[in-house]
Formats: C-alpha cells, structure tokens, sequence
C-alpha cells in the first residue's frame, strides 16, 4: 500500500473495499444474467438465450479477475452472496432494458473506483481497472444497440433472433484482459 492510502476500520483503503463489493455487482450480474437466458429460452428465443448466457460467464470471469487481483495484492478475500435477481418479465424489451440499465450501472461503479484509486494515489489500482472501463464501453454499446433493433423491430422477435445470430456472435478470448483467479472463457 502506499503512504497515502487512507486505512478505514477494516485496514483495507476504501479502494479495496469497492473493489470487494464489485465482486458482488458482477456475480449479480452474472446471476441476472442467467435469469435472463432462461426466460429467452423458456419462450423459444435460442439467439437471446446464448447472448445471455454467454454474457453471464463472462460477469462471472470479471468477478474471478477481480479475486485474482486481490489475492495477488494481499488483500484479505472472502467471496460475497448476491443481491436479489429480478425474474418477472411482460416482454423480451423488459429484459434488455433491465440489461442496459445493469451495465450503465456497472459503469458507474467503475467511474467511482478509478476516481477513487486516483485519489489514494494507487496506481496499480487505477492500471487494473482500464481494461473493465473499456470493457463497459462496449457492453453498453451491446446492450444499448440491442434494445434499438428491438424497437426497430416491433415486436417482430424472429427479426431480432435474425439479428442476434448475424450480428452477435460469441466474442472470441481478449489477449489484454486480466488474468482471472481460476479458469475463464478466454
Ligand atoms: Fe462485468
Ligand atoms: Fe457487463
């Protein structure tokens, strides 16, 4: 840790103990995630389905990077439940709207802890967390895009699986992300 790092009743710098609850927010999200893949493949949209459940693996692969650069710093881990996951849906624009709305969320999260490891002065804290600000560029990207052909569609969810299967392909592995505490996608 360096000088200045501002200890809290935990001995952790408040940096740190962001970066622990965003193990939560990406198993959150990870877990949403899920709900949403089972209701697109409850209601025969399989395009939808493997987005999200794709999508899901790869929150959880942000949360194991997250553990592994806390295990590699010496920060004491433990790994946290979740928040409540939302099932109920009226249409498939619900749950893409839910989607866009979580990742702008996570965003924010991660705007907080860059411009909080900037001003405890961490530097290997702020270098980490690059990578998870470009990712969430493209995952709004994604998911805001998403929503727009949904609108474009109008209601017409066989066009949106035409576009999902064209369009969204499975991301094959990003050479630049951070190692992960255990195996990942990539
Ligand atoms: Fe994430
Ligand atoms: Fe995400």
């Amino acid at each position: 840790m360096t000088a200045t790092t501002h200890s809290t009743d935990h001995g952790l710098s408040k940096f740190h103990r962001l970066l622990l609850d965003q193990v939560r927010h990406e198993f959150t999200a990870s877990q949403q995630y899920i709900a949403l893949a089972v209701w697109f493949d409850d209601h025969d949209l399989p395009q939808l389905a493997r987005v999200f459940y794709r999508q899901s693996l790869e929150e959880r692969d942000h949360a194991m990077m997250i553990v592994r650069f806390l295990i590699d710093n010496d920060v004491p881990t433990t790994i946290p439940g979740i928040d409540e996951i939302r099932n109920e849906f009226d249409t498939a624009r619900d749950l893409v709207a839910l989607a866009l709305r979580q990742e702008r969320e996570v965003t924010d999260q991660f705007n907080l802890l860059a411009k909080v490891a900037r001003d405890e002065g961490d530097h290997i804290g702020e270098q980490f967390l690059q990578w998870f600000l470009k990712e969430q560029v493209e995952e709004v990207a994604k998911m805001s895009t998403l929503l727009a052909v949904i609108d474009r569609a109008n209601g017409n969810l066989f066009d949106v699986e035409g576009f999902v299967a064209r369009d969204m392909p499975d991301e094959t592995g990003d050479a630049t992300a951070p190692e992960t505490a255990g195996p990942s996608l990539s």
